[in-house]
């Protein structure tokens, strides 16, 4: 039990040597079972910090229960790993005040608790938002509908009496604005507000070929070519099935967005979707195109929200944003690096079990 723990788990004895050693320690710090056991805890504590530990450490064995310890763990390989511990005794025997055989550390690695406090904080903000937004994208929803529609009406009209292109033109202008709200209030509901649907079986080649279809205009018109790439051994795996798509066919838009915005407009534009098993329990769904590629500095901000470095009206900011909220809630990562094509990769994994 303490073995498999995800707790850092440790313990000493009256002299200050460690008795016990939890598997998560040593994988945390890289550490041998060897090299701990049998030392003085003391011997791992920087200098700074062992007034501080060793009296926290006193304490236990005196009897007293500490919370909240911050230590900065030595690793063998990289740098310290800041934990929090709380230090308490064992073994008291009787009445208060008994002899303490030993104490017992138990730890988290802080980085891990820090992530998930940012999961929370991100989870509370999208859900006022989703509400927000839902209510809002709801009461645009009709008004905006009617002036696509009347829009396009009048365009088409107008044309068949052979009025001013320049009007014409202004009509088309005001239903392509609606249209683009619509598209931006709808990515917002999405972004904030991703479908809690239930994770069915789900063939991945299927929805490969569903994503891709959107895009078949494109091909058709020559000038991008879309190379799918489907491990016939895909297996089945437990997802929702509508989300996966809009995965792939936000990062398939983006590849194309960076092909149309390229540098290099001689070269024929390539987009490769790949669907791969990546390891026993896990498979792989890879964007790669042959556009410009993302920047290192970029890297870093292109998850987020309303990040853009679109012309208005053709990126929202929320195409990623959404990729990574739908990749996380099955569990799944998703990276982004160059392609051997010249361009970005964005790579999801996903949990197959
Ligand atoms: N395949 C890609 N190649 C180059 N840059 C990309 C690619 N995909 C995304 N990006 C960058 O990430 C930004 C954010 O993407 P996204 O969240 O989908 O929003 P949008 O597409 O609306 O701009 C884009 O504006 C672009 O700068
Ligand atoms: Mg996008």
């Amino acid at each position: 039990l303490l073995e498999s723990a995800n707790a850092l788990i440790l313990g000493i004895d009256r002299s200050w040597r460690i008795t016990v050693c939890n598997r998560a320690l040593l994988e945390l710090t890289g550490f041998g079972r060897d090299e701990i056991l049998g030392r003085d805890v003391r011997d791992f504590i920087s200098s700074d910090q062992r007034q501080y530990l060793t009296s926290a450490f006193a304490a236990a064995l005196l009897g007293q229960h500490h919370t909240a310890v911050t230590v900065a763990l030595p690793t063998r390989h990289d740098g310290p790993v800041r934990t929090v511990w709380s230090i308490a005794p064992v073994g008291r025997v009787g009445a208060v005040g008994g002899p303490v055989d030993a104490v017992v550390a138990i730890g988290q690695d802080q980085s891990k608790i820090e992530a998930l406090q940012q999961q929370v904080v991100r989870a509370e903000r999208l859900a006022t938002l989703g509400e927000l937004a839902a209510g809002v994208v709801h009461e645009l929803n009709n008004p905006l509908t009617s002036i696509t529609v009347y829009a396009e009406y009048l365009v088409r009209k107008l044309e068949s009496q052979g009025a001013e292109p320049p009007d014409i033109e202004k009509l088309r202008r005001i239903g392509a604005s609606a249209q683009r709200i619509l598209r931006f209030s709808r990515d917002l509901v999405q972004y904030a507000r991703p479908s809690g649907r239930e994770h069915e079986s789900v063939d991945l080649a299927a929805v490969v070929r569903q994503s891709v279809s959107i895009f078949e205009h494109l091909v058709e018109r020559g000038g991008i070519e879309l190379v799918v790439d489907v491990d016939p051994e895909l297996p089945v795996i437990q997802a929702v099935a509508g989300q996966l798509e809009q995965v792939l066919i936000n990062l398939i838009t983006n590849a194309v967005h960076a092909i149309e915005g390229s540098d290099n407009k001689d070269k024929a534009g390539r987009v490769v979707v790949r669907a791969a098993v990546e390891s026993p329990s896990t498979v792989l769904l890879e964007v790669a195109d042959s556009g410009n590629g993302v920047t290192e500095q970029d890297q870093a901000k292109i998850f987020e929200p309303f990040f853009t470095t679109k012309p208005d009206g053709k990126g929202t900011g929320l195409g990623l944003p959404i990729v990574r909220g739908i990749v996380e809630q099955h569990r799944g990562e998703i990276t982004v690096g160059r392609s051997d094509l010249g361009g970005a990769t964005f790579r999801v994994i996903l949990p197959a079990l």
